[in-house]
């Protein structure tokens, strides 16, 4: 027979913030946070983005400032963004795979400075072409896979050989896991790790990503041809069976919040490492909330970040790293 009230109360175990600790079901540390930064030209730069209130680009000597800070408040990795110049962006997206891009420069600057840091850098042509595609297009403005993946390909190898540690392709071409895959093992960068935007989503809370990589102002049209529909579920676990076969070693949500139901199908059906991607429209939400005094930021920020590893999640892609990572360790 189970107890019930009042031999049974649940309260019992709340009552004090010790018997809460001991308690939690789960555990939320720095080392579940992977921060994204945004990376500029120039030297010295803090370029503060409108739209993402408290999140800068910075240039590469600022951004190894951030590498230590990530080490000091026990941050495992870091997520890499570049903002290429206009002059740079071209329909093809060429710069991506230049071995003295932005982003290459970045990455052995981290890894020089940094290397107990981890640097996720993320696979797709849309901060380097001249239409915000992460793609090539053809003539009516769809964007190609097959050649696609094969640029994607070239610039994943660029991202590996300059020192990347994990490879993250965001783009949604089909096929692409793999081929990055063959192409990483045969140059020899066996420990190079894949996390798959396997479940990305067509969203409405990209925005501010966007304006951070200088995007959104050249984007025409929609990702919807590319990235999933909100409606499906299924799909998102075919995604992720695809990815998982093709060889990723990780797989990830995104966005976040919206799509727990995701997270918690793909931990339940694969048992495998689930990153979620709390994006940029997300992370302004909070700031929005919080400038209006509608909600108080440290709390809301934990809870968010607590709902994902609830959720099944390994680990939280968010602007709030820094911030939740001073939280957590009090
Ligand atoms: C690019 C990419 C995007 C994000 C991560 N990688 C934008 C997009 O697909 O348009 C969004 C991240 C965020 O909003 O914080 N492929």
């Amino acid at each position: 027979m189970t107890a019930s009230y009042p031999a049974l109360r649940l309260r019992r175990t709340r009552s004090s913030p010790w018997s809460r600790r001991l308690h939690a079901e789960t555990v939320l540390t720095p080392a579940d946070l992977i921060w994204p930064l945004f990376i500029s030209e120039g030297q010295g730069i803090e370029d503060p983005i409108a739209s993402l209130p408290g999140v800068s680009r910075w240039s590469v000597d600022n951004i190894v400032a951030r590498g230590r800070e990530a080490r000091d408040l026990g941050i495992t990795c870091i997520a890499l963004f570049p903002n290429t110049p206009p002059q740079l962006r071209t329909a093809a997206g060429e710069e991506a795979l230049n071995p003295d891009n932005l982003m290459c420069r970045a990455i052995r600057a981290l890894k020089d400075a940094v290397p107990e840091v981890g640097v996720l850098t993320d696979v797709a042509l849309d901060p380097y072409t001249a239409h915000g595609h992460d793609g090539l297009l053809d003539a009516d403005g769809y964007v190609l896979n097959d050649s696609t993946a094969e640029v994607l390909v070239g610039q994943a190898l660029n991202q590996a050989a300059a020192g990347a540690d994990i490879i993250a392709p965001s783009d949604m071409m089909d096929g692409r896991i793999g081929l990055i895959r063959d192409a990483l093992e045969g140059a020899g960068h066996v420990n190079v790790q894949i996390m798959s935007y396997a479940a990305k989503y067509a969203s409405g809370f990209y925005g501010p990503f966007r304006d951070a990589v200088g995007s959104r102002g050249l984007l025409k049209g929609d990702k919807k041809t590319y990235q999933m529909d909100s409606a499906n579920a299924e799909e998102a676990l075919r995604e992720v069976a695809l990815d998982l076969a093709e060889g990723a070693d990780s797989v990830m949500v995104k966005p976040g919040l919206p799509y727990l139901d995701i997270i918690l199908r793909v931990k339940t059906e694969f048992q495998v490492p689930v990153f979620a991607y709390q994006v940029s429209g997300e992370y302004a939400m909070i700031e929005a909330a919080v400038a209006a005094g509608a909600a108080e930021r440290d709390a809301v920020v934990l809870e968010t970040l607590m709902a994902f590893k609830r959720a099944g999640c390994s680990g939280v892609l968010t602007y709030h790293a820094a911030h939740a990572a001073r939280l957590l360790r009090g």
